[in-house]
């Protein structure tokens, strides 16, 4: 595995790759990886002449009031885990943006609902950053886990709107063996903390039980009624069922529904989805 901080040699030697007709799966992170990022790796180890992983964290997506400088970092662990995982090129730029960097990338509608209603400027941040990657990177298709599932739906739309030149592939969520989602931000939650976060899938799965039960074209409240009550969080930031396409409100043309949480255990902010396929 080489490791990469120049953003003209990445683009370079990616260049190079797709020129001599190599397929290139990218897998973006902003590092201190877990087992979700390792399963997107092997996603694109699986189907890739060549993984580019990137690590960088994107002060773009951080709002004045959010954890930048906490944000937990191990370069060391996630250069380990990634050659464990049969990576080829380790992207973690010294230096990312240019210094008169002046654009933004914004996807509408779709980032005004769930996280972005109280992140603002939050999906712009990762919009723009993904755009600059996809440009250093030249891949033929990019790994996004779904546990970030509107920031999935967010990606697709960029790239379908600006017609970029590939795939985006979604990976499923990973659980810990307790039902945890995992997230770099786990590490933040006071073990008490941790144990009431389990609320969060089984709000979920309860509220999917319920709706299997009820059946398809039921009344949803009584489902976000159940979710609300089993949640033992400090404040629900939202709890609701969309459309999985359009991340709206359901309407008859509606294929499949999603389940998403966002909900505060002391200071940690964390989010968690399920299918509902009924
Ligand atoms: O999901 C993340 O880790 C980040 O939002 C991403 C896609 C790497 C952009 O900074």
């Amino acid at each position: 595995m080489d490791t990469i901080e120049s953003v003209a040699e990445i683009q370079e030697r990616t260049r190079k790759l797709r020129a001599e007709g190599r397929s290139i799966g990218f897998v973006p992170t902003m590092g201190f990886l877990h087992a979700g990022h390792r399963s997107l790796m092997r996603t694109a180890r699986e189907r890739a002449d060549q993984v580019v992983v990137s690590i960088f964290v994107n002060p773009l997506q951080f709002g004045p009031t959010e954890d930048l400088a906490r944000y937990p970092r191990d370069p060391e662990g996630d250069a380990r885990q990634c050659s464990e995982e049969g990576v080829d090129l380790l992207f973690m730029p010294a230096s990312f943006y240019l210094p008169d960097h002046a654009t933004k990338v914004q996807v509408e509608r779709l980032t005004t609902g769930l996280c972005g209603a109280s992140r603002p400027g939050h999906f712009d941040g990762v919009t723009t950053v993904v755009a600059r990657l996809f440009g250093l990177v030249h891949p033929t298709f990019a790994v996004f886990g779904e546990k970030d599932f509107q920031q999935l739906a967010v990606i697709r739309k960029m790239v379908a709107d600006l017609a970029m030149d590939l795939e985006i592939v979604g990976a499923p969520l990973v659980r810990d063996t307790d039902g945890l989602a995992l997230s770099s931000r786990n590490k933040y939650l006071s073990p008490e903390d941790r144990t009431r976060a389990l609320t969060l899938h089984r709000a979920l799965f309860a509220m999917r039980d319920r709706l299997r039960t009820d059946g398809k074209g039921a009344d949803l409240e009584p489902a976000k009624r159940i979710g609300r009550a089993l949640l033992d969080a400090d404040r629900i930031d939202y709890l609701e069922i969309v459309d999985a396409d359009t991340l709206a409100e359901p309407t008859a043309d509606t294929r499949s529904l999603r389940a998403l949480v966002a909900a505060f255990f002391g200071t940690t902010r964390l989010i968690d989805n399920v299918g509902l396929d009924l």
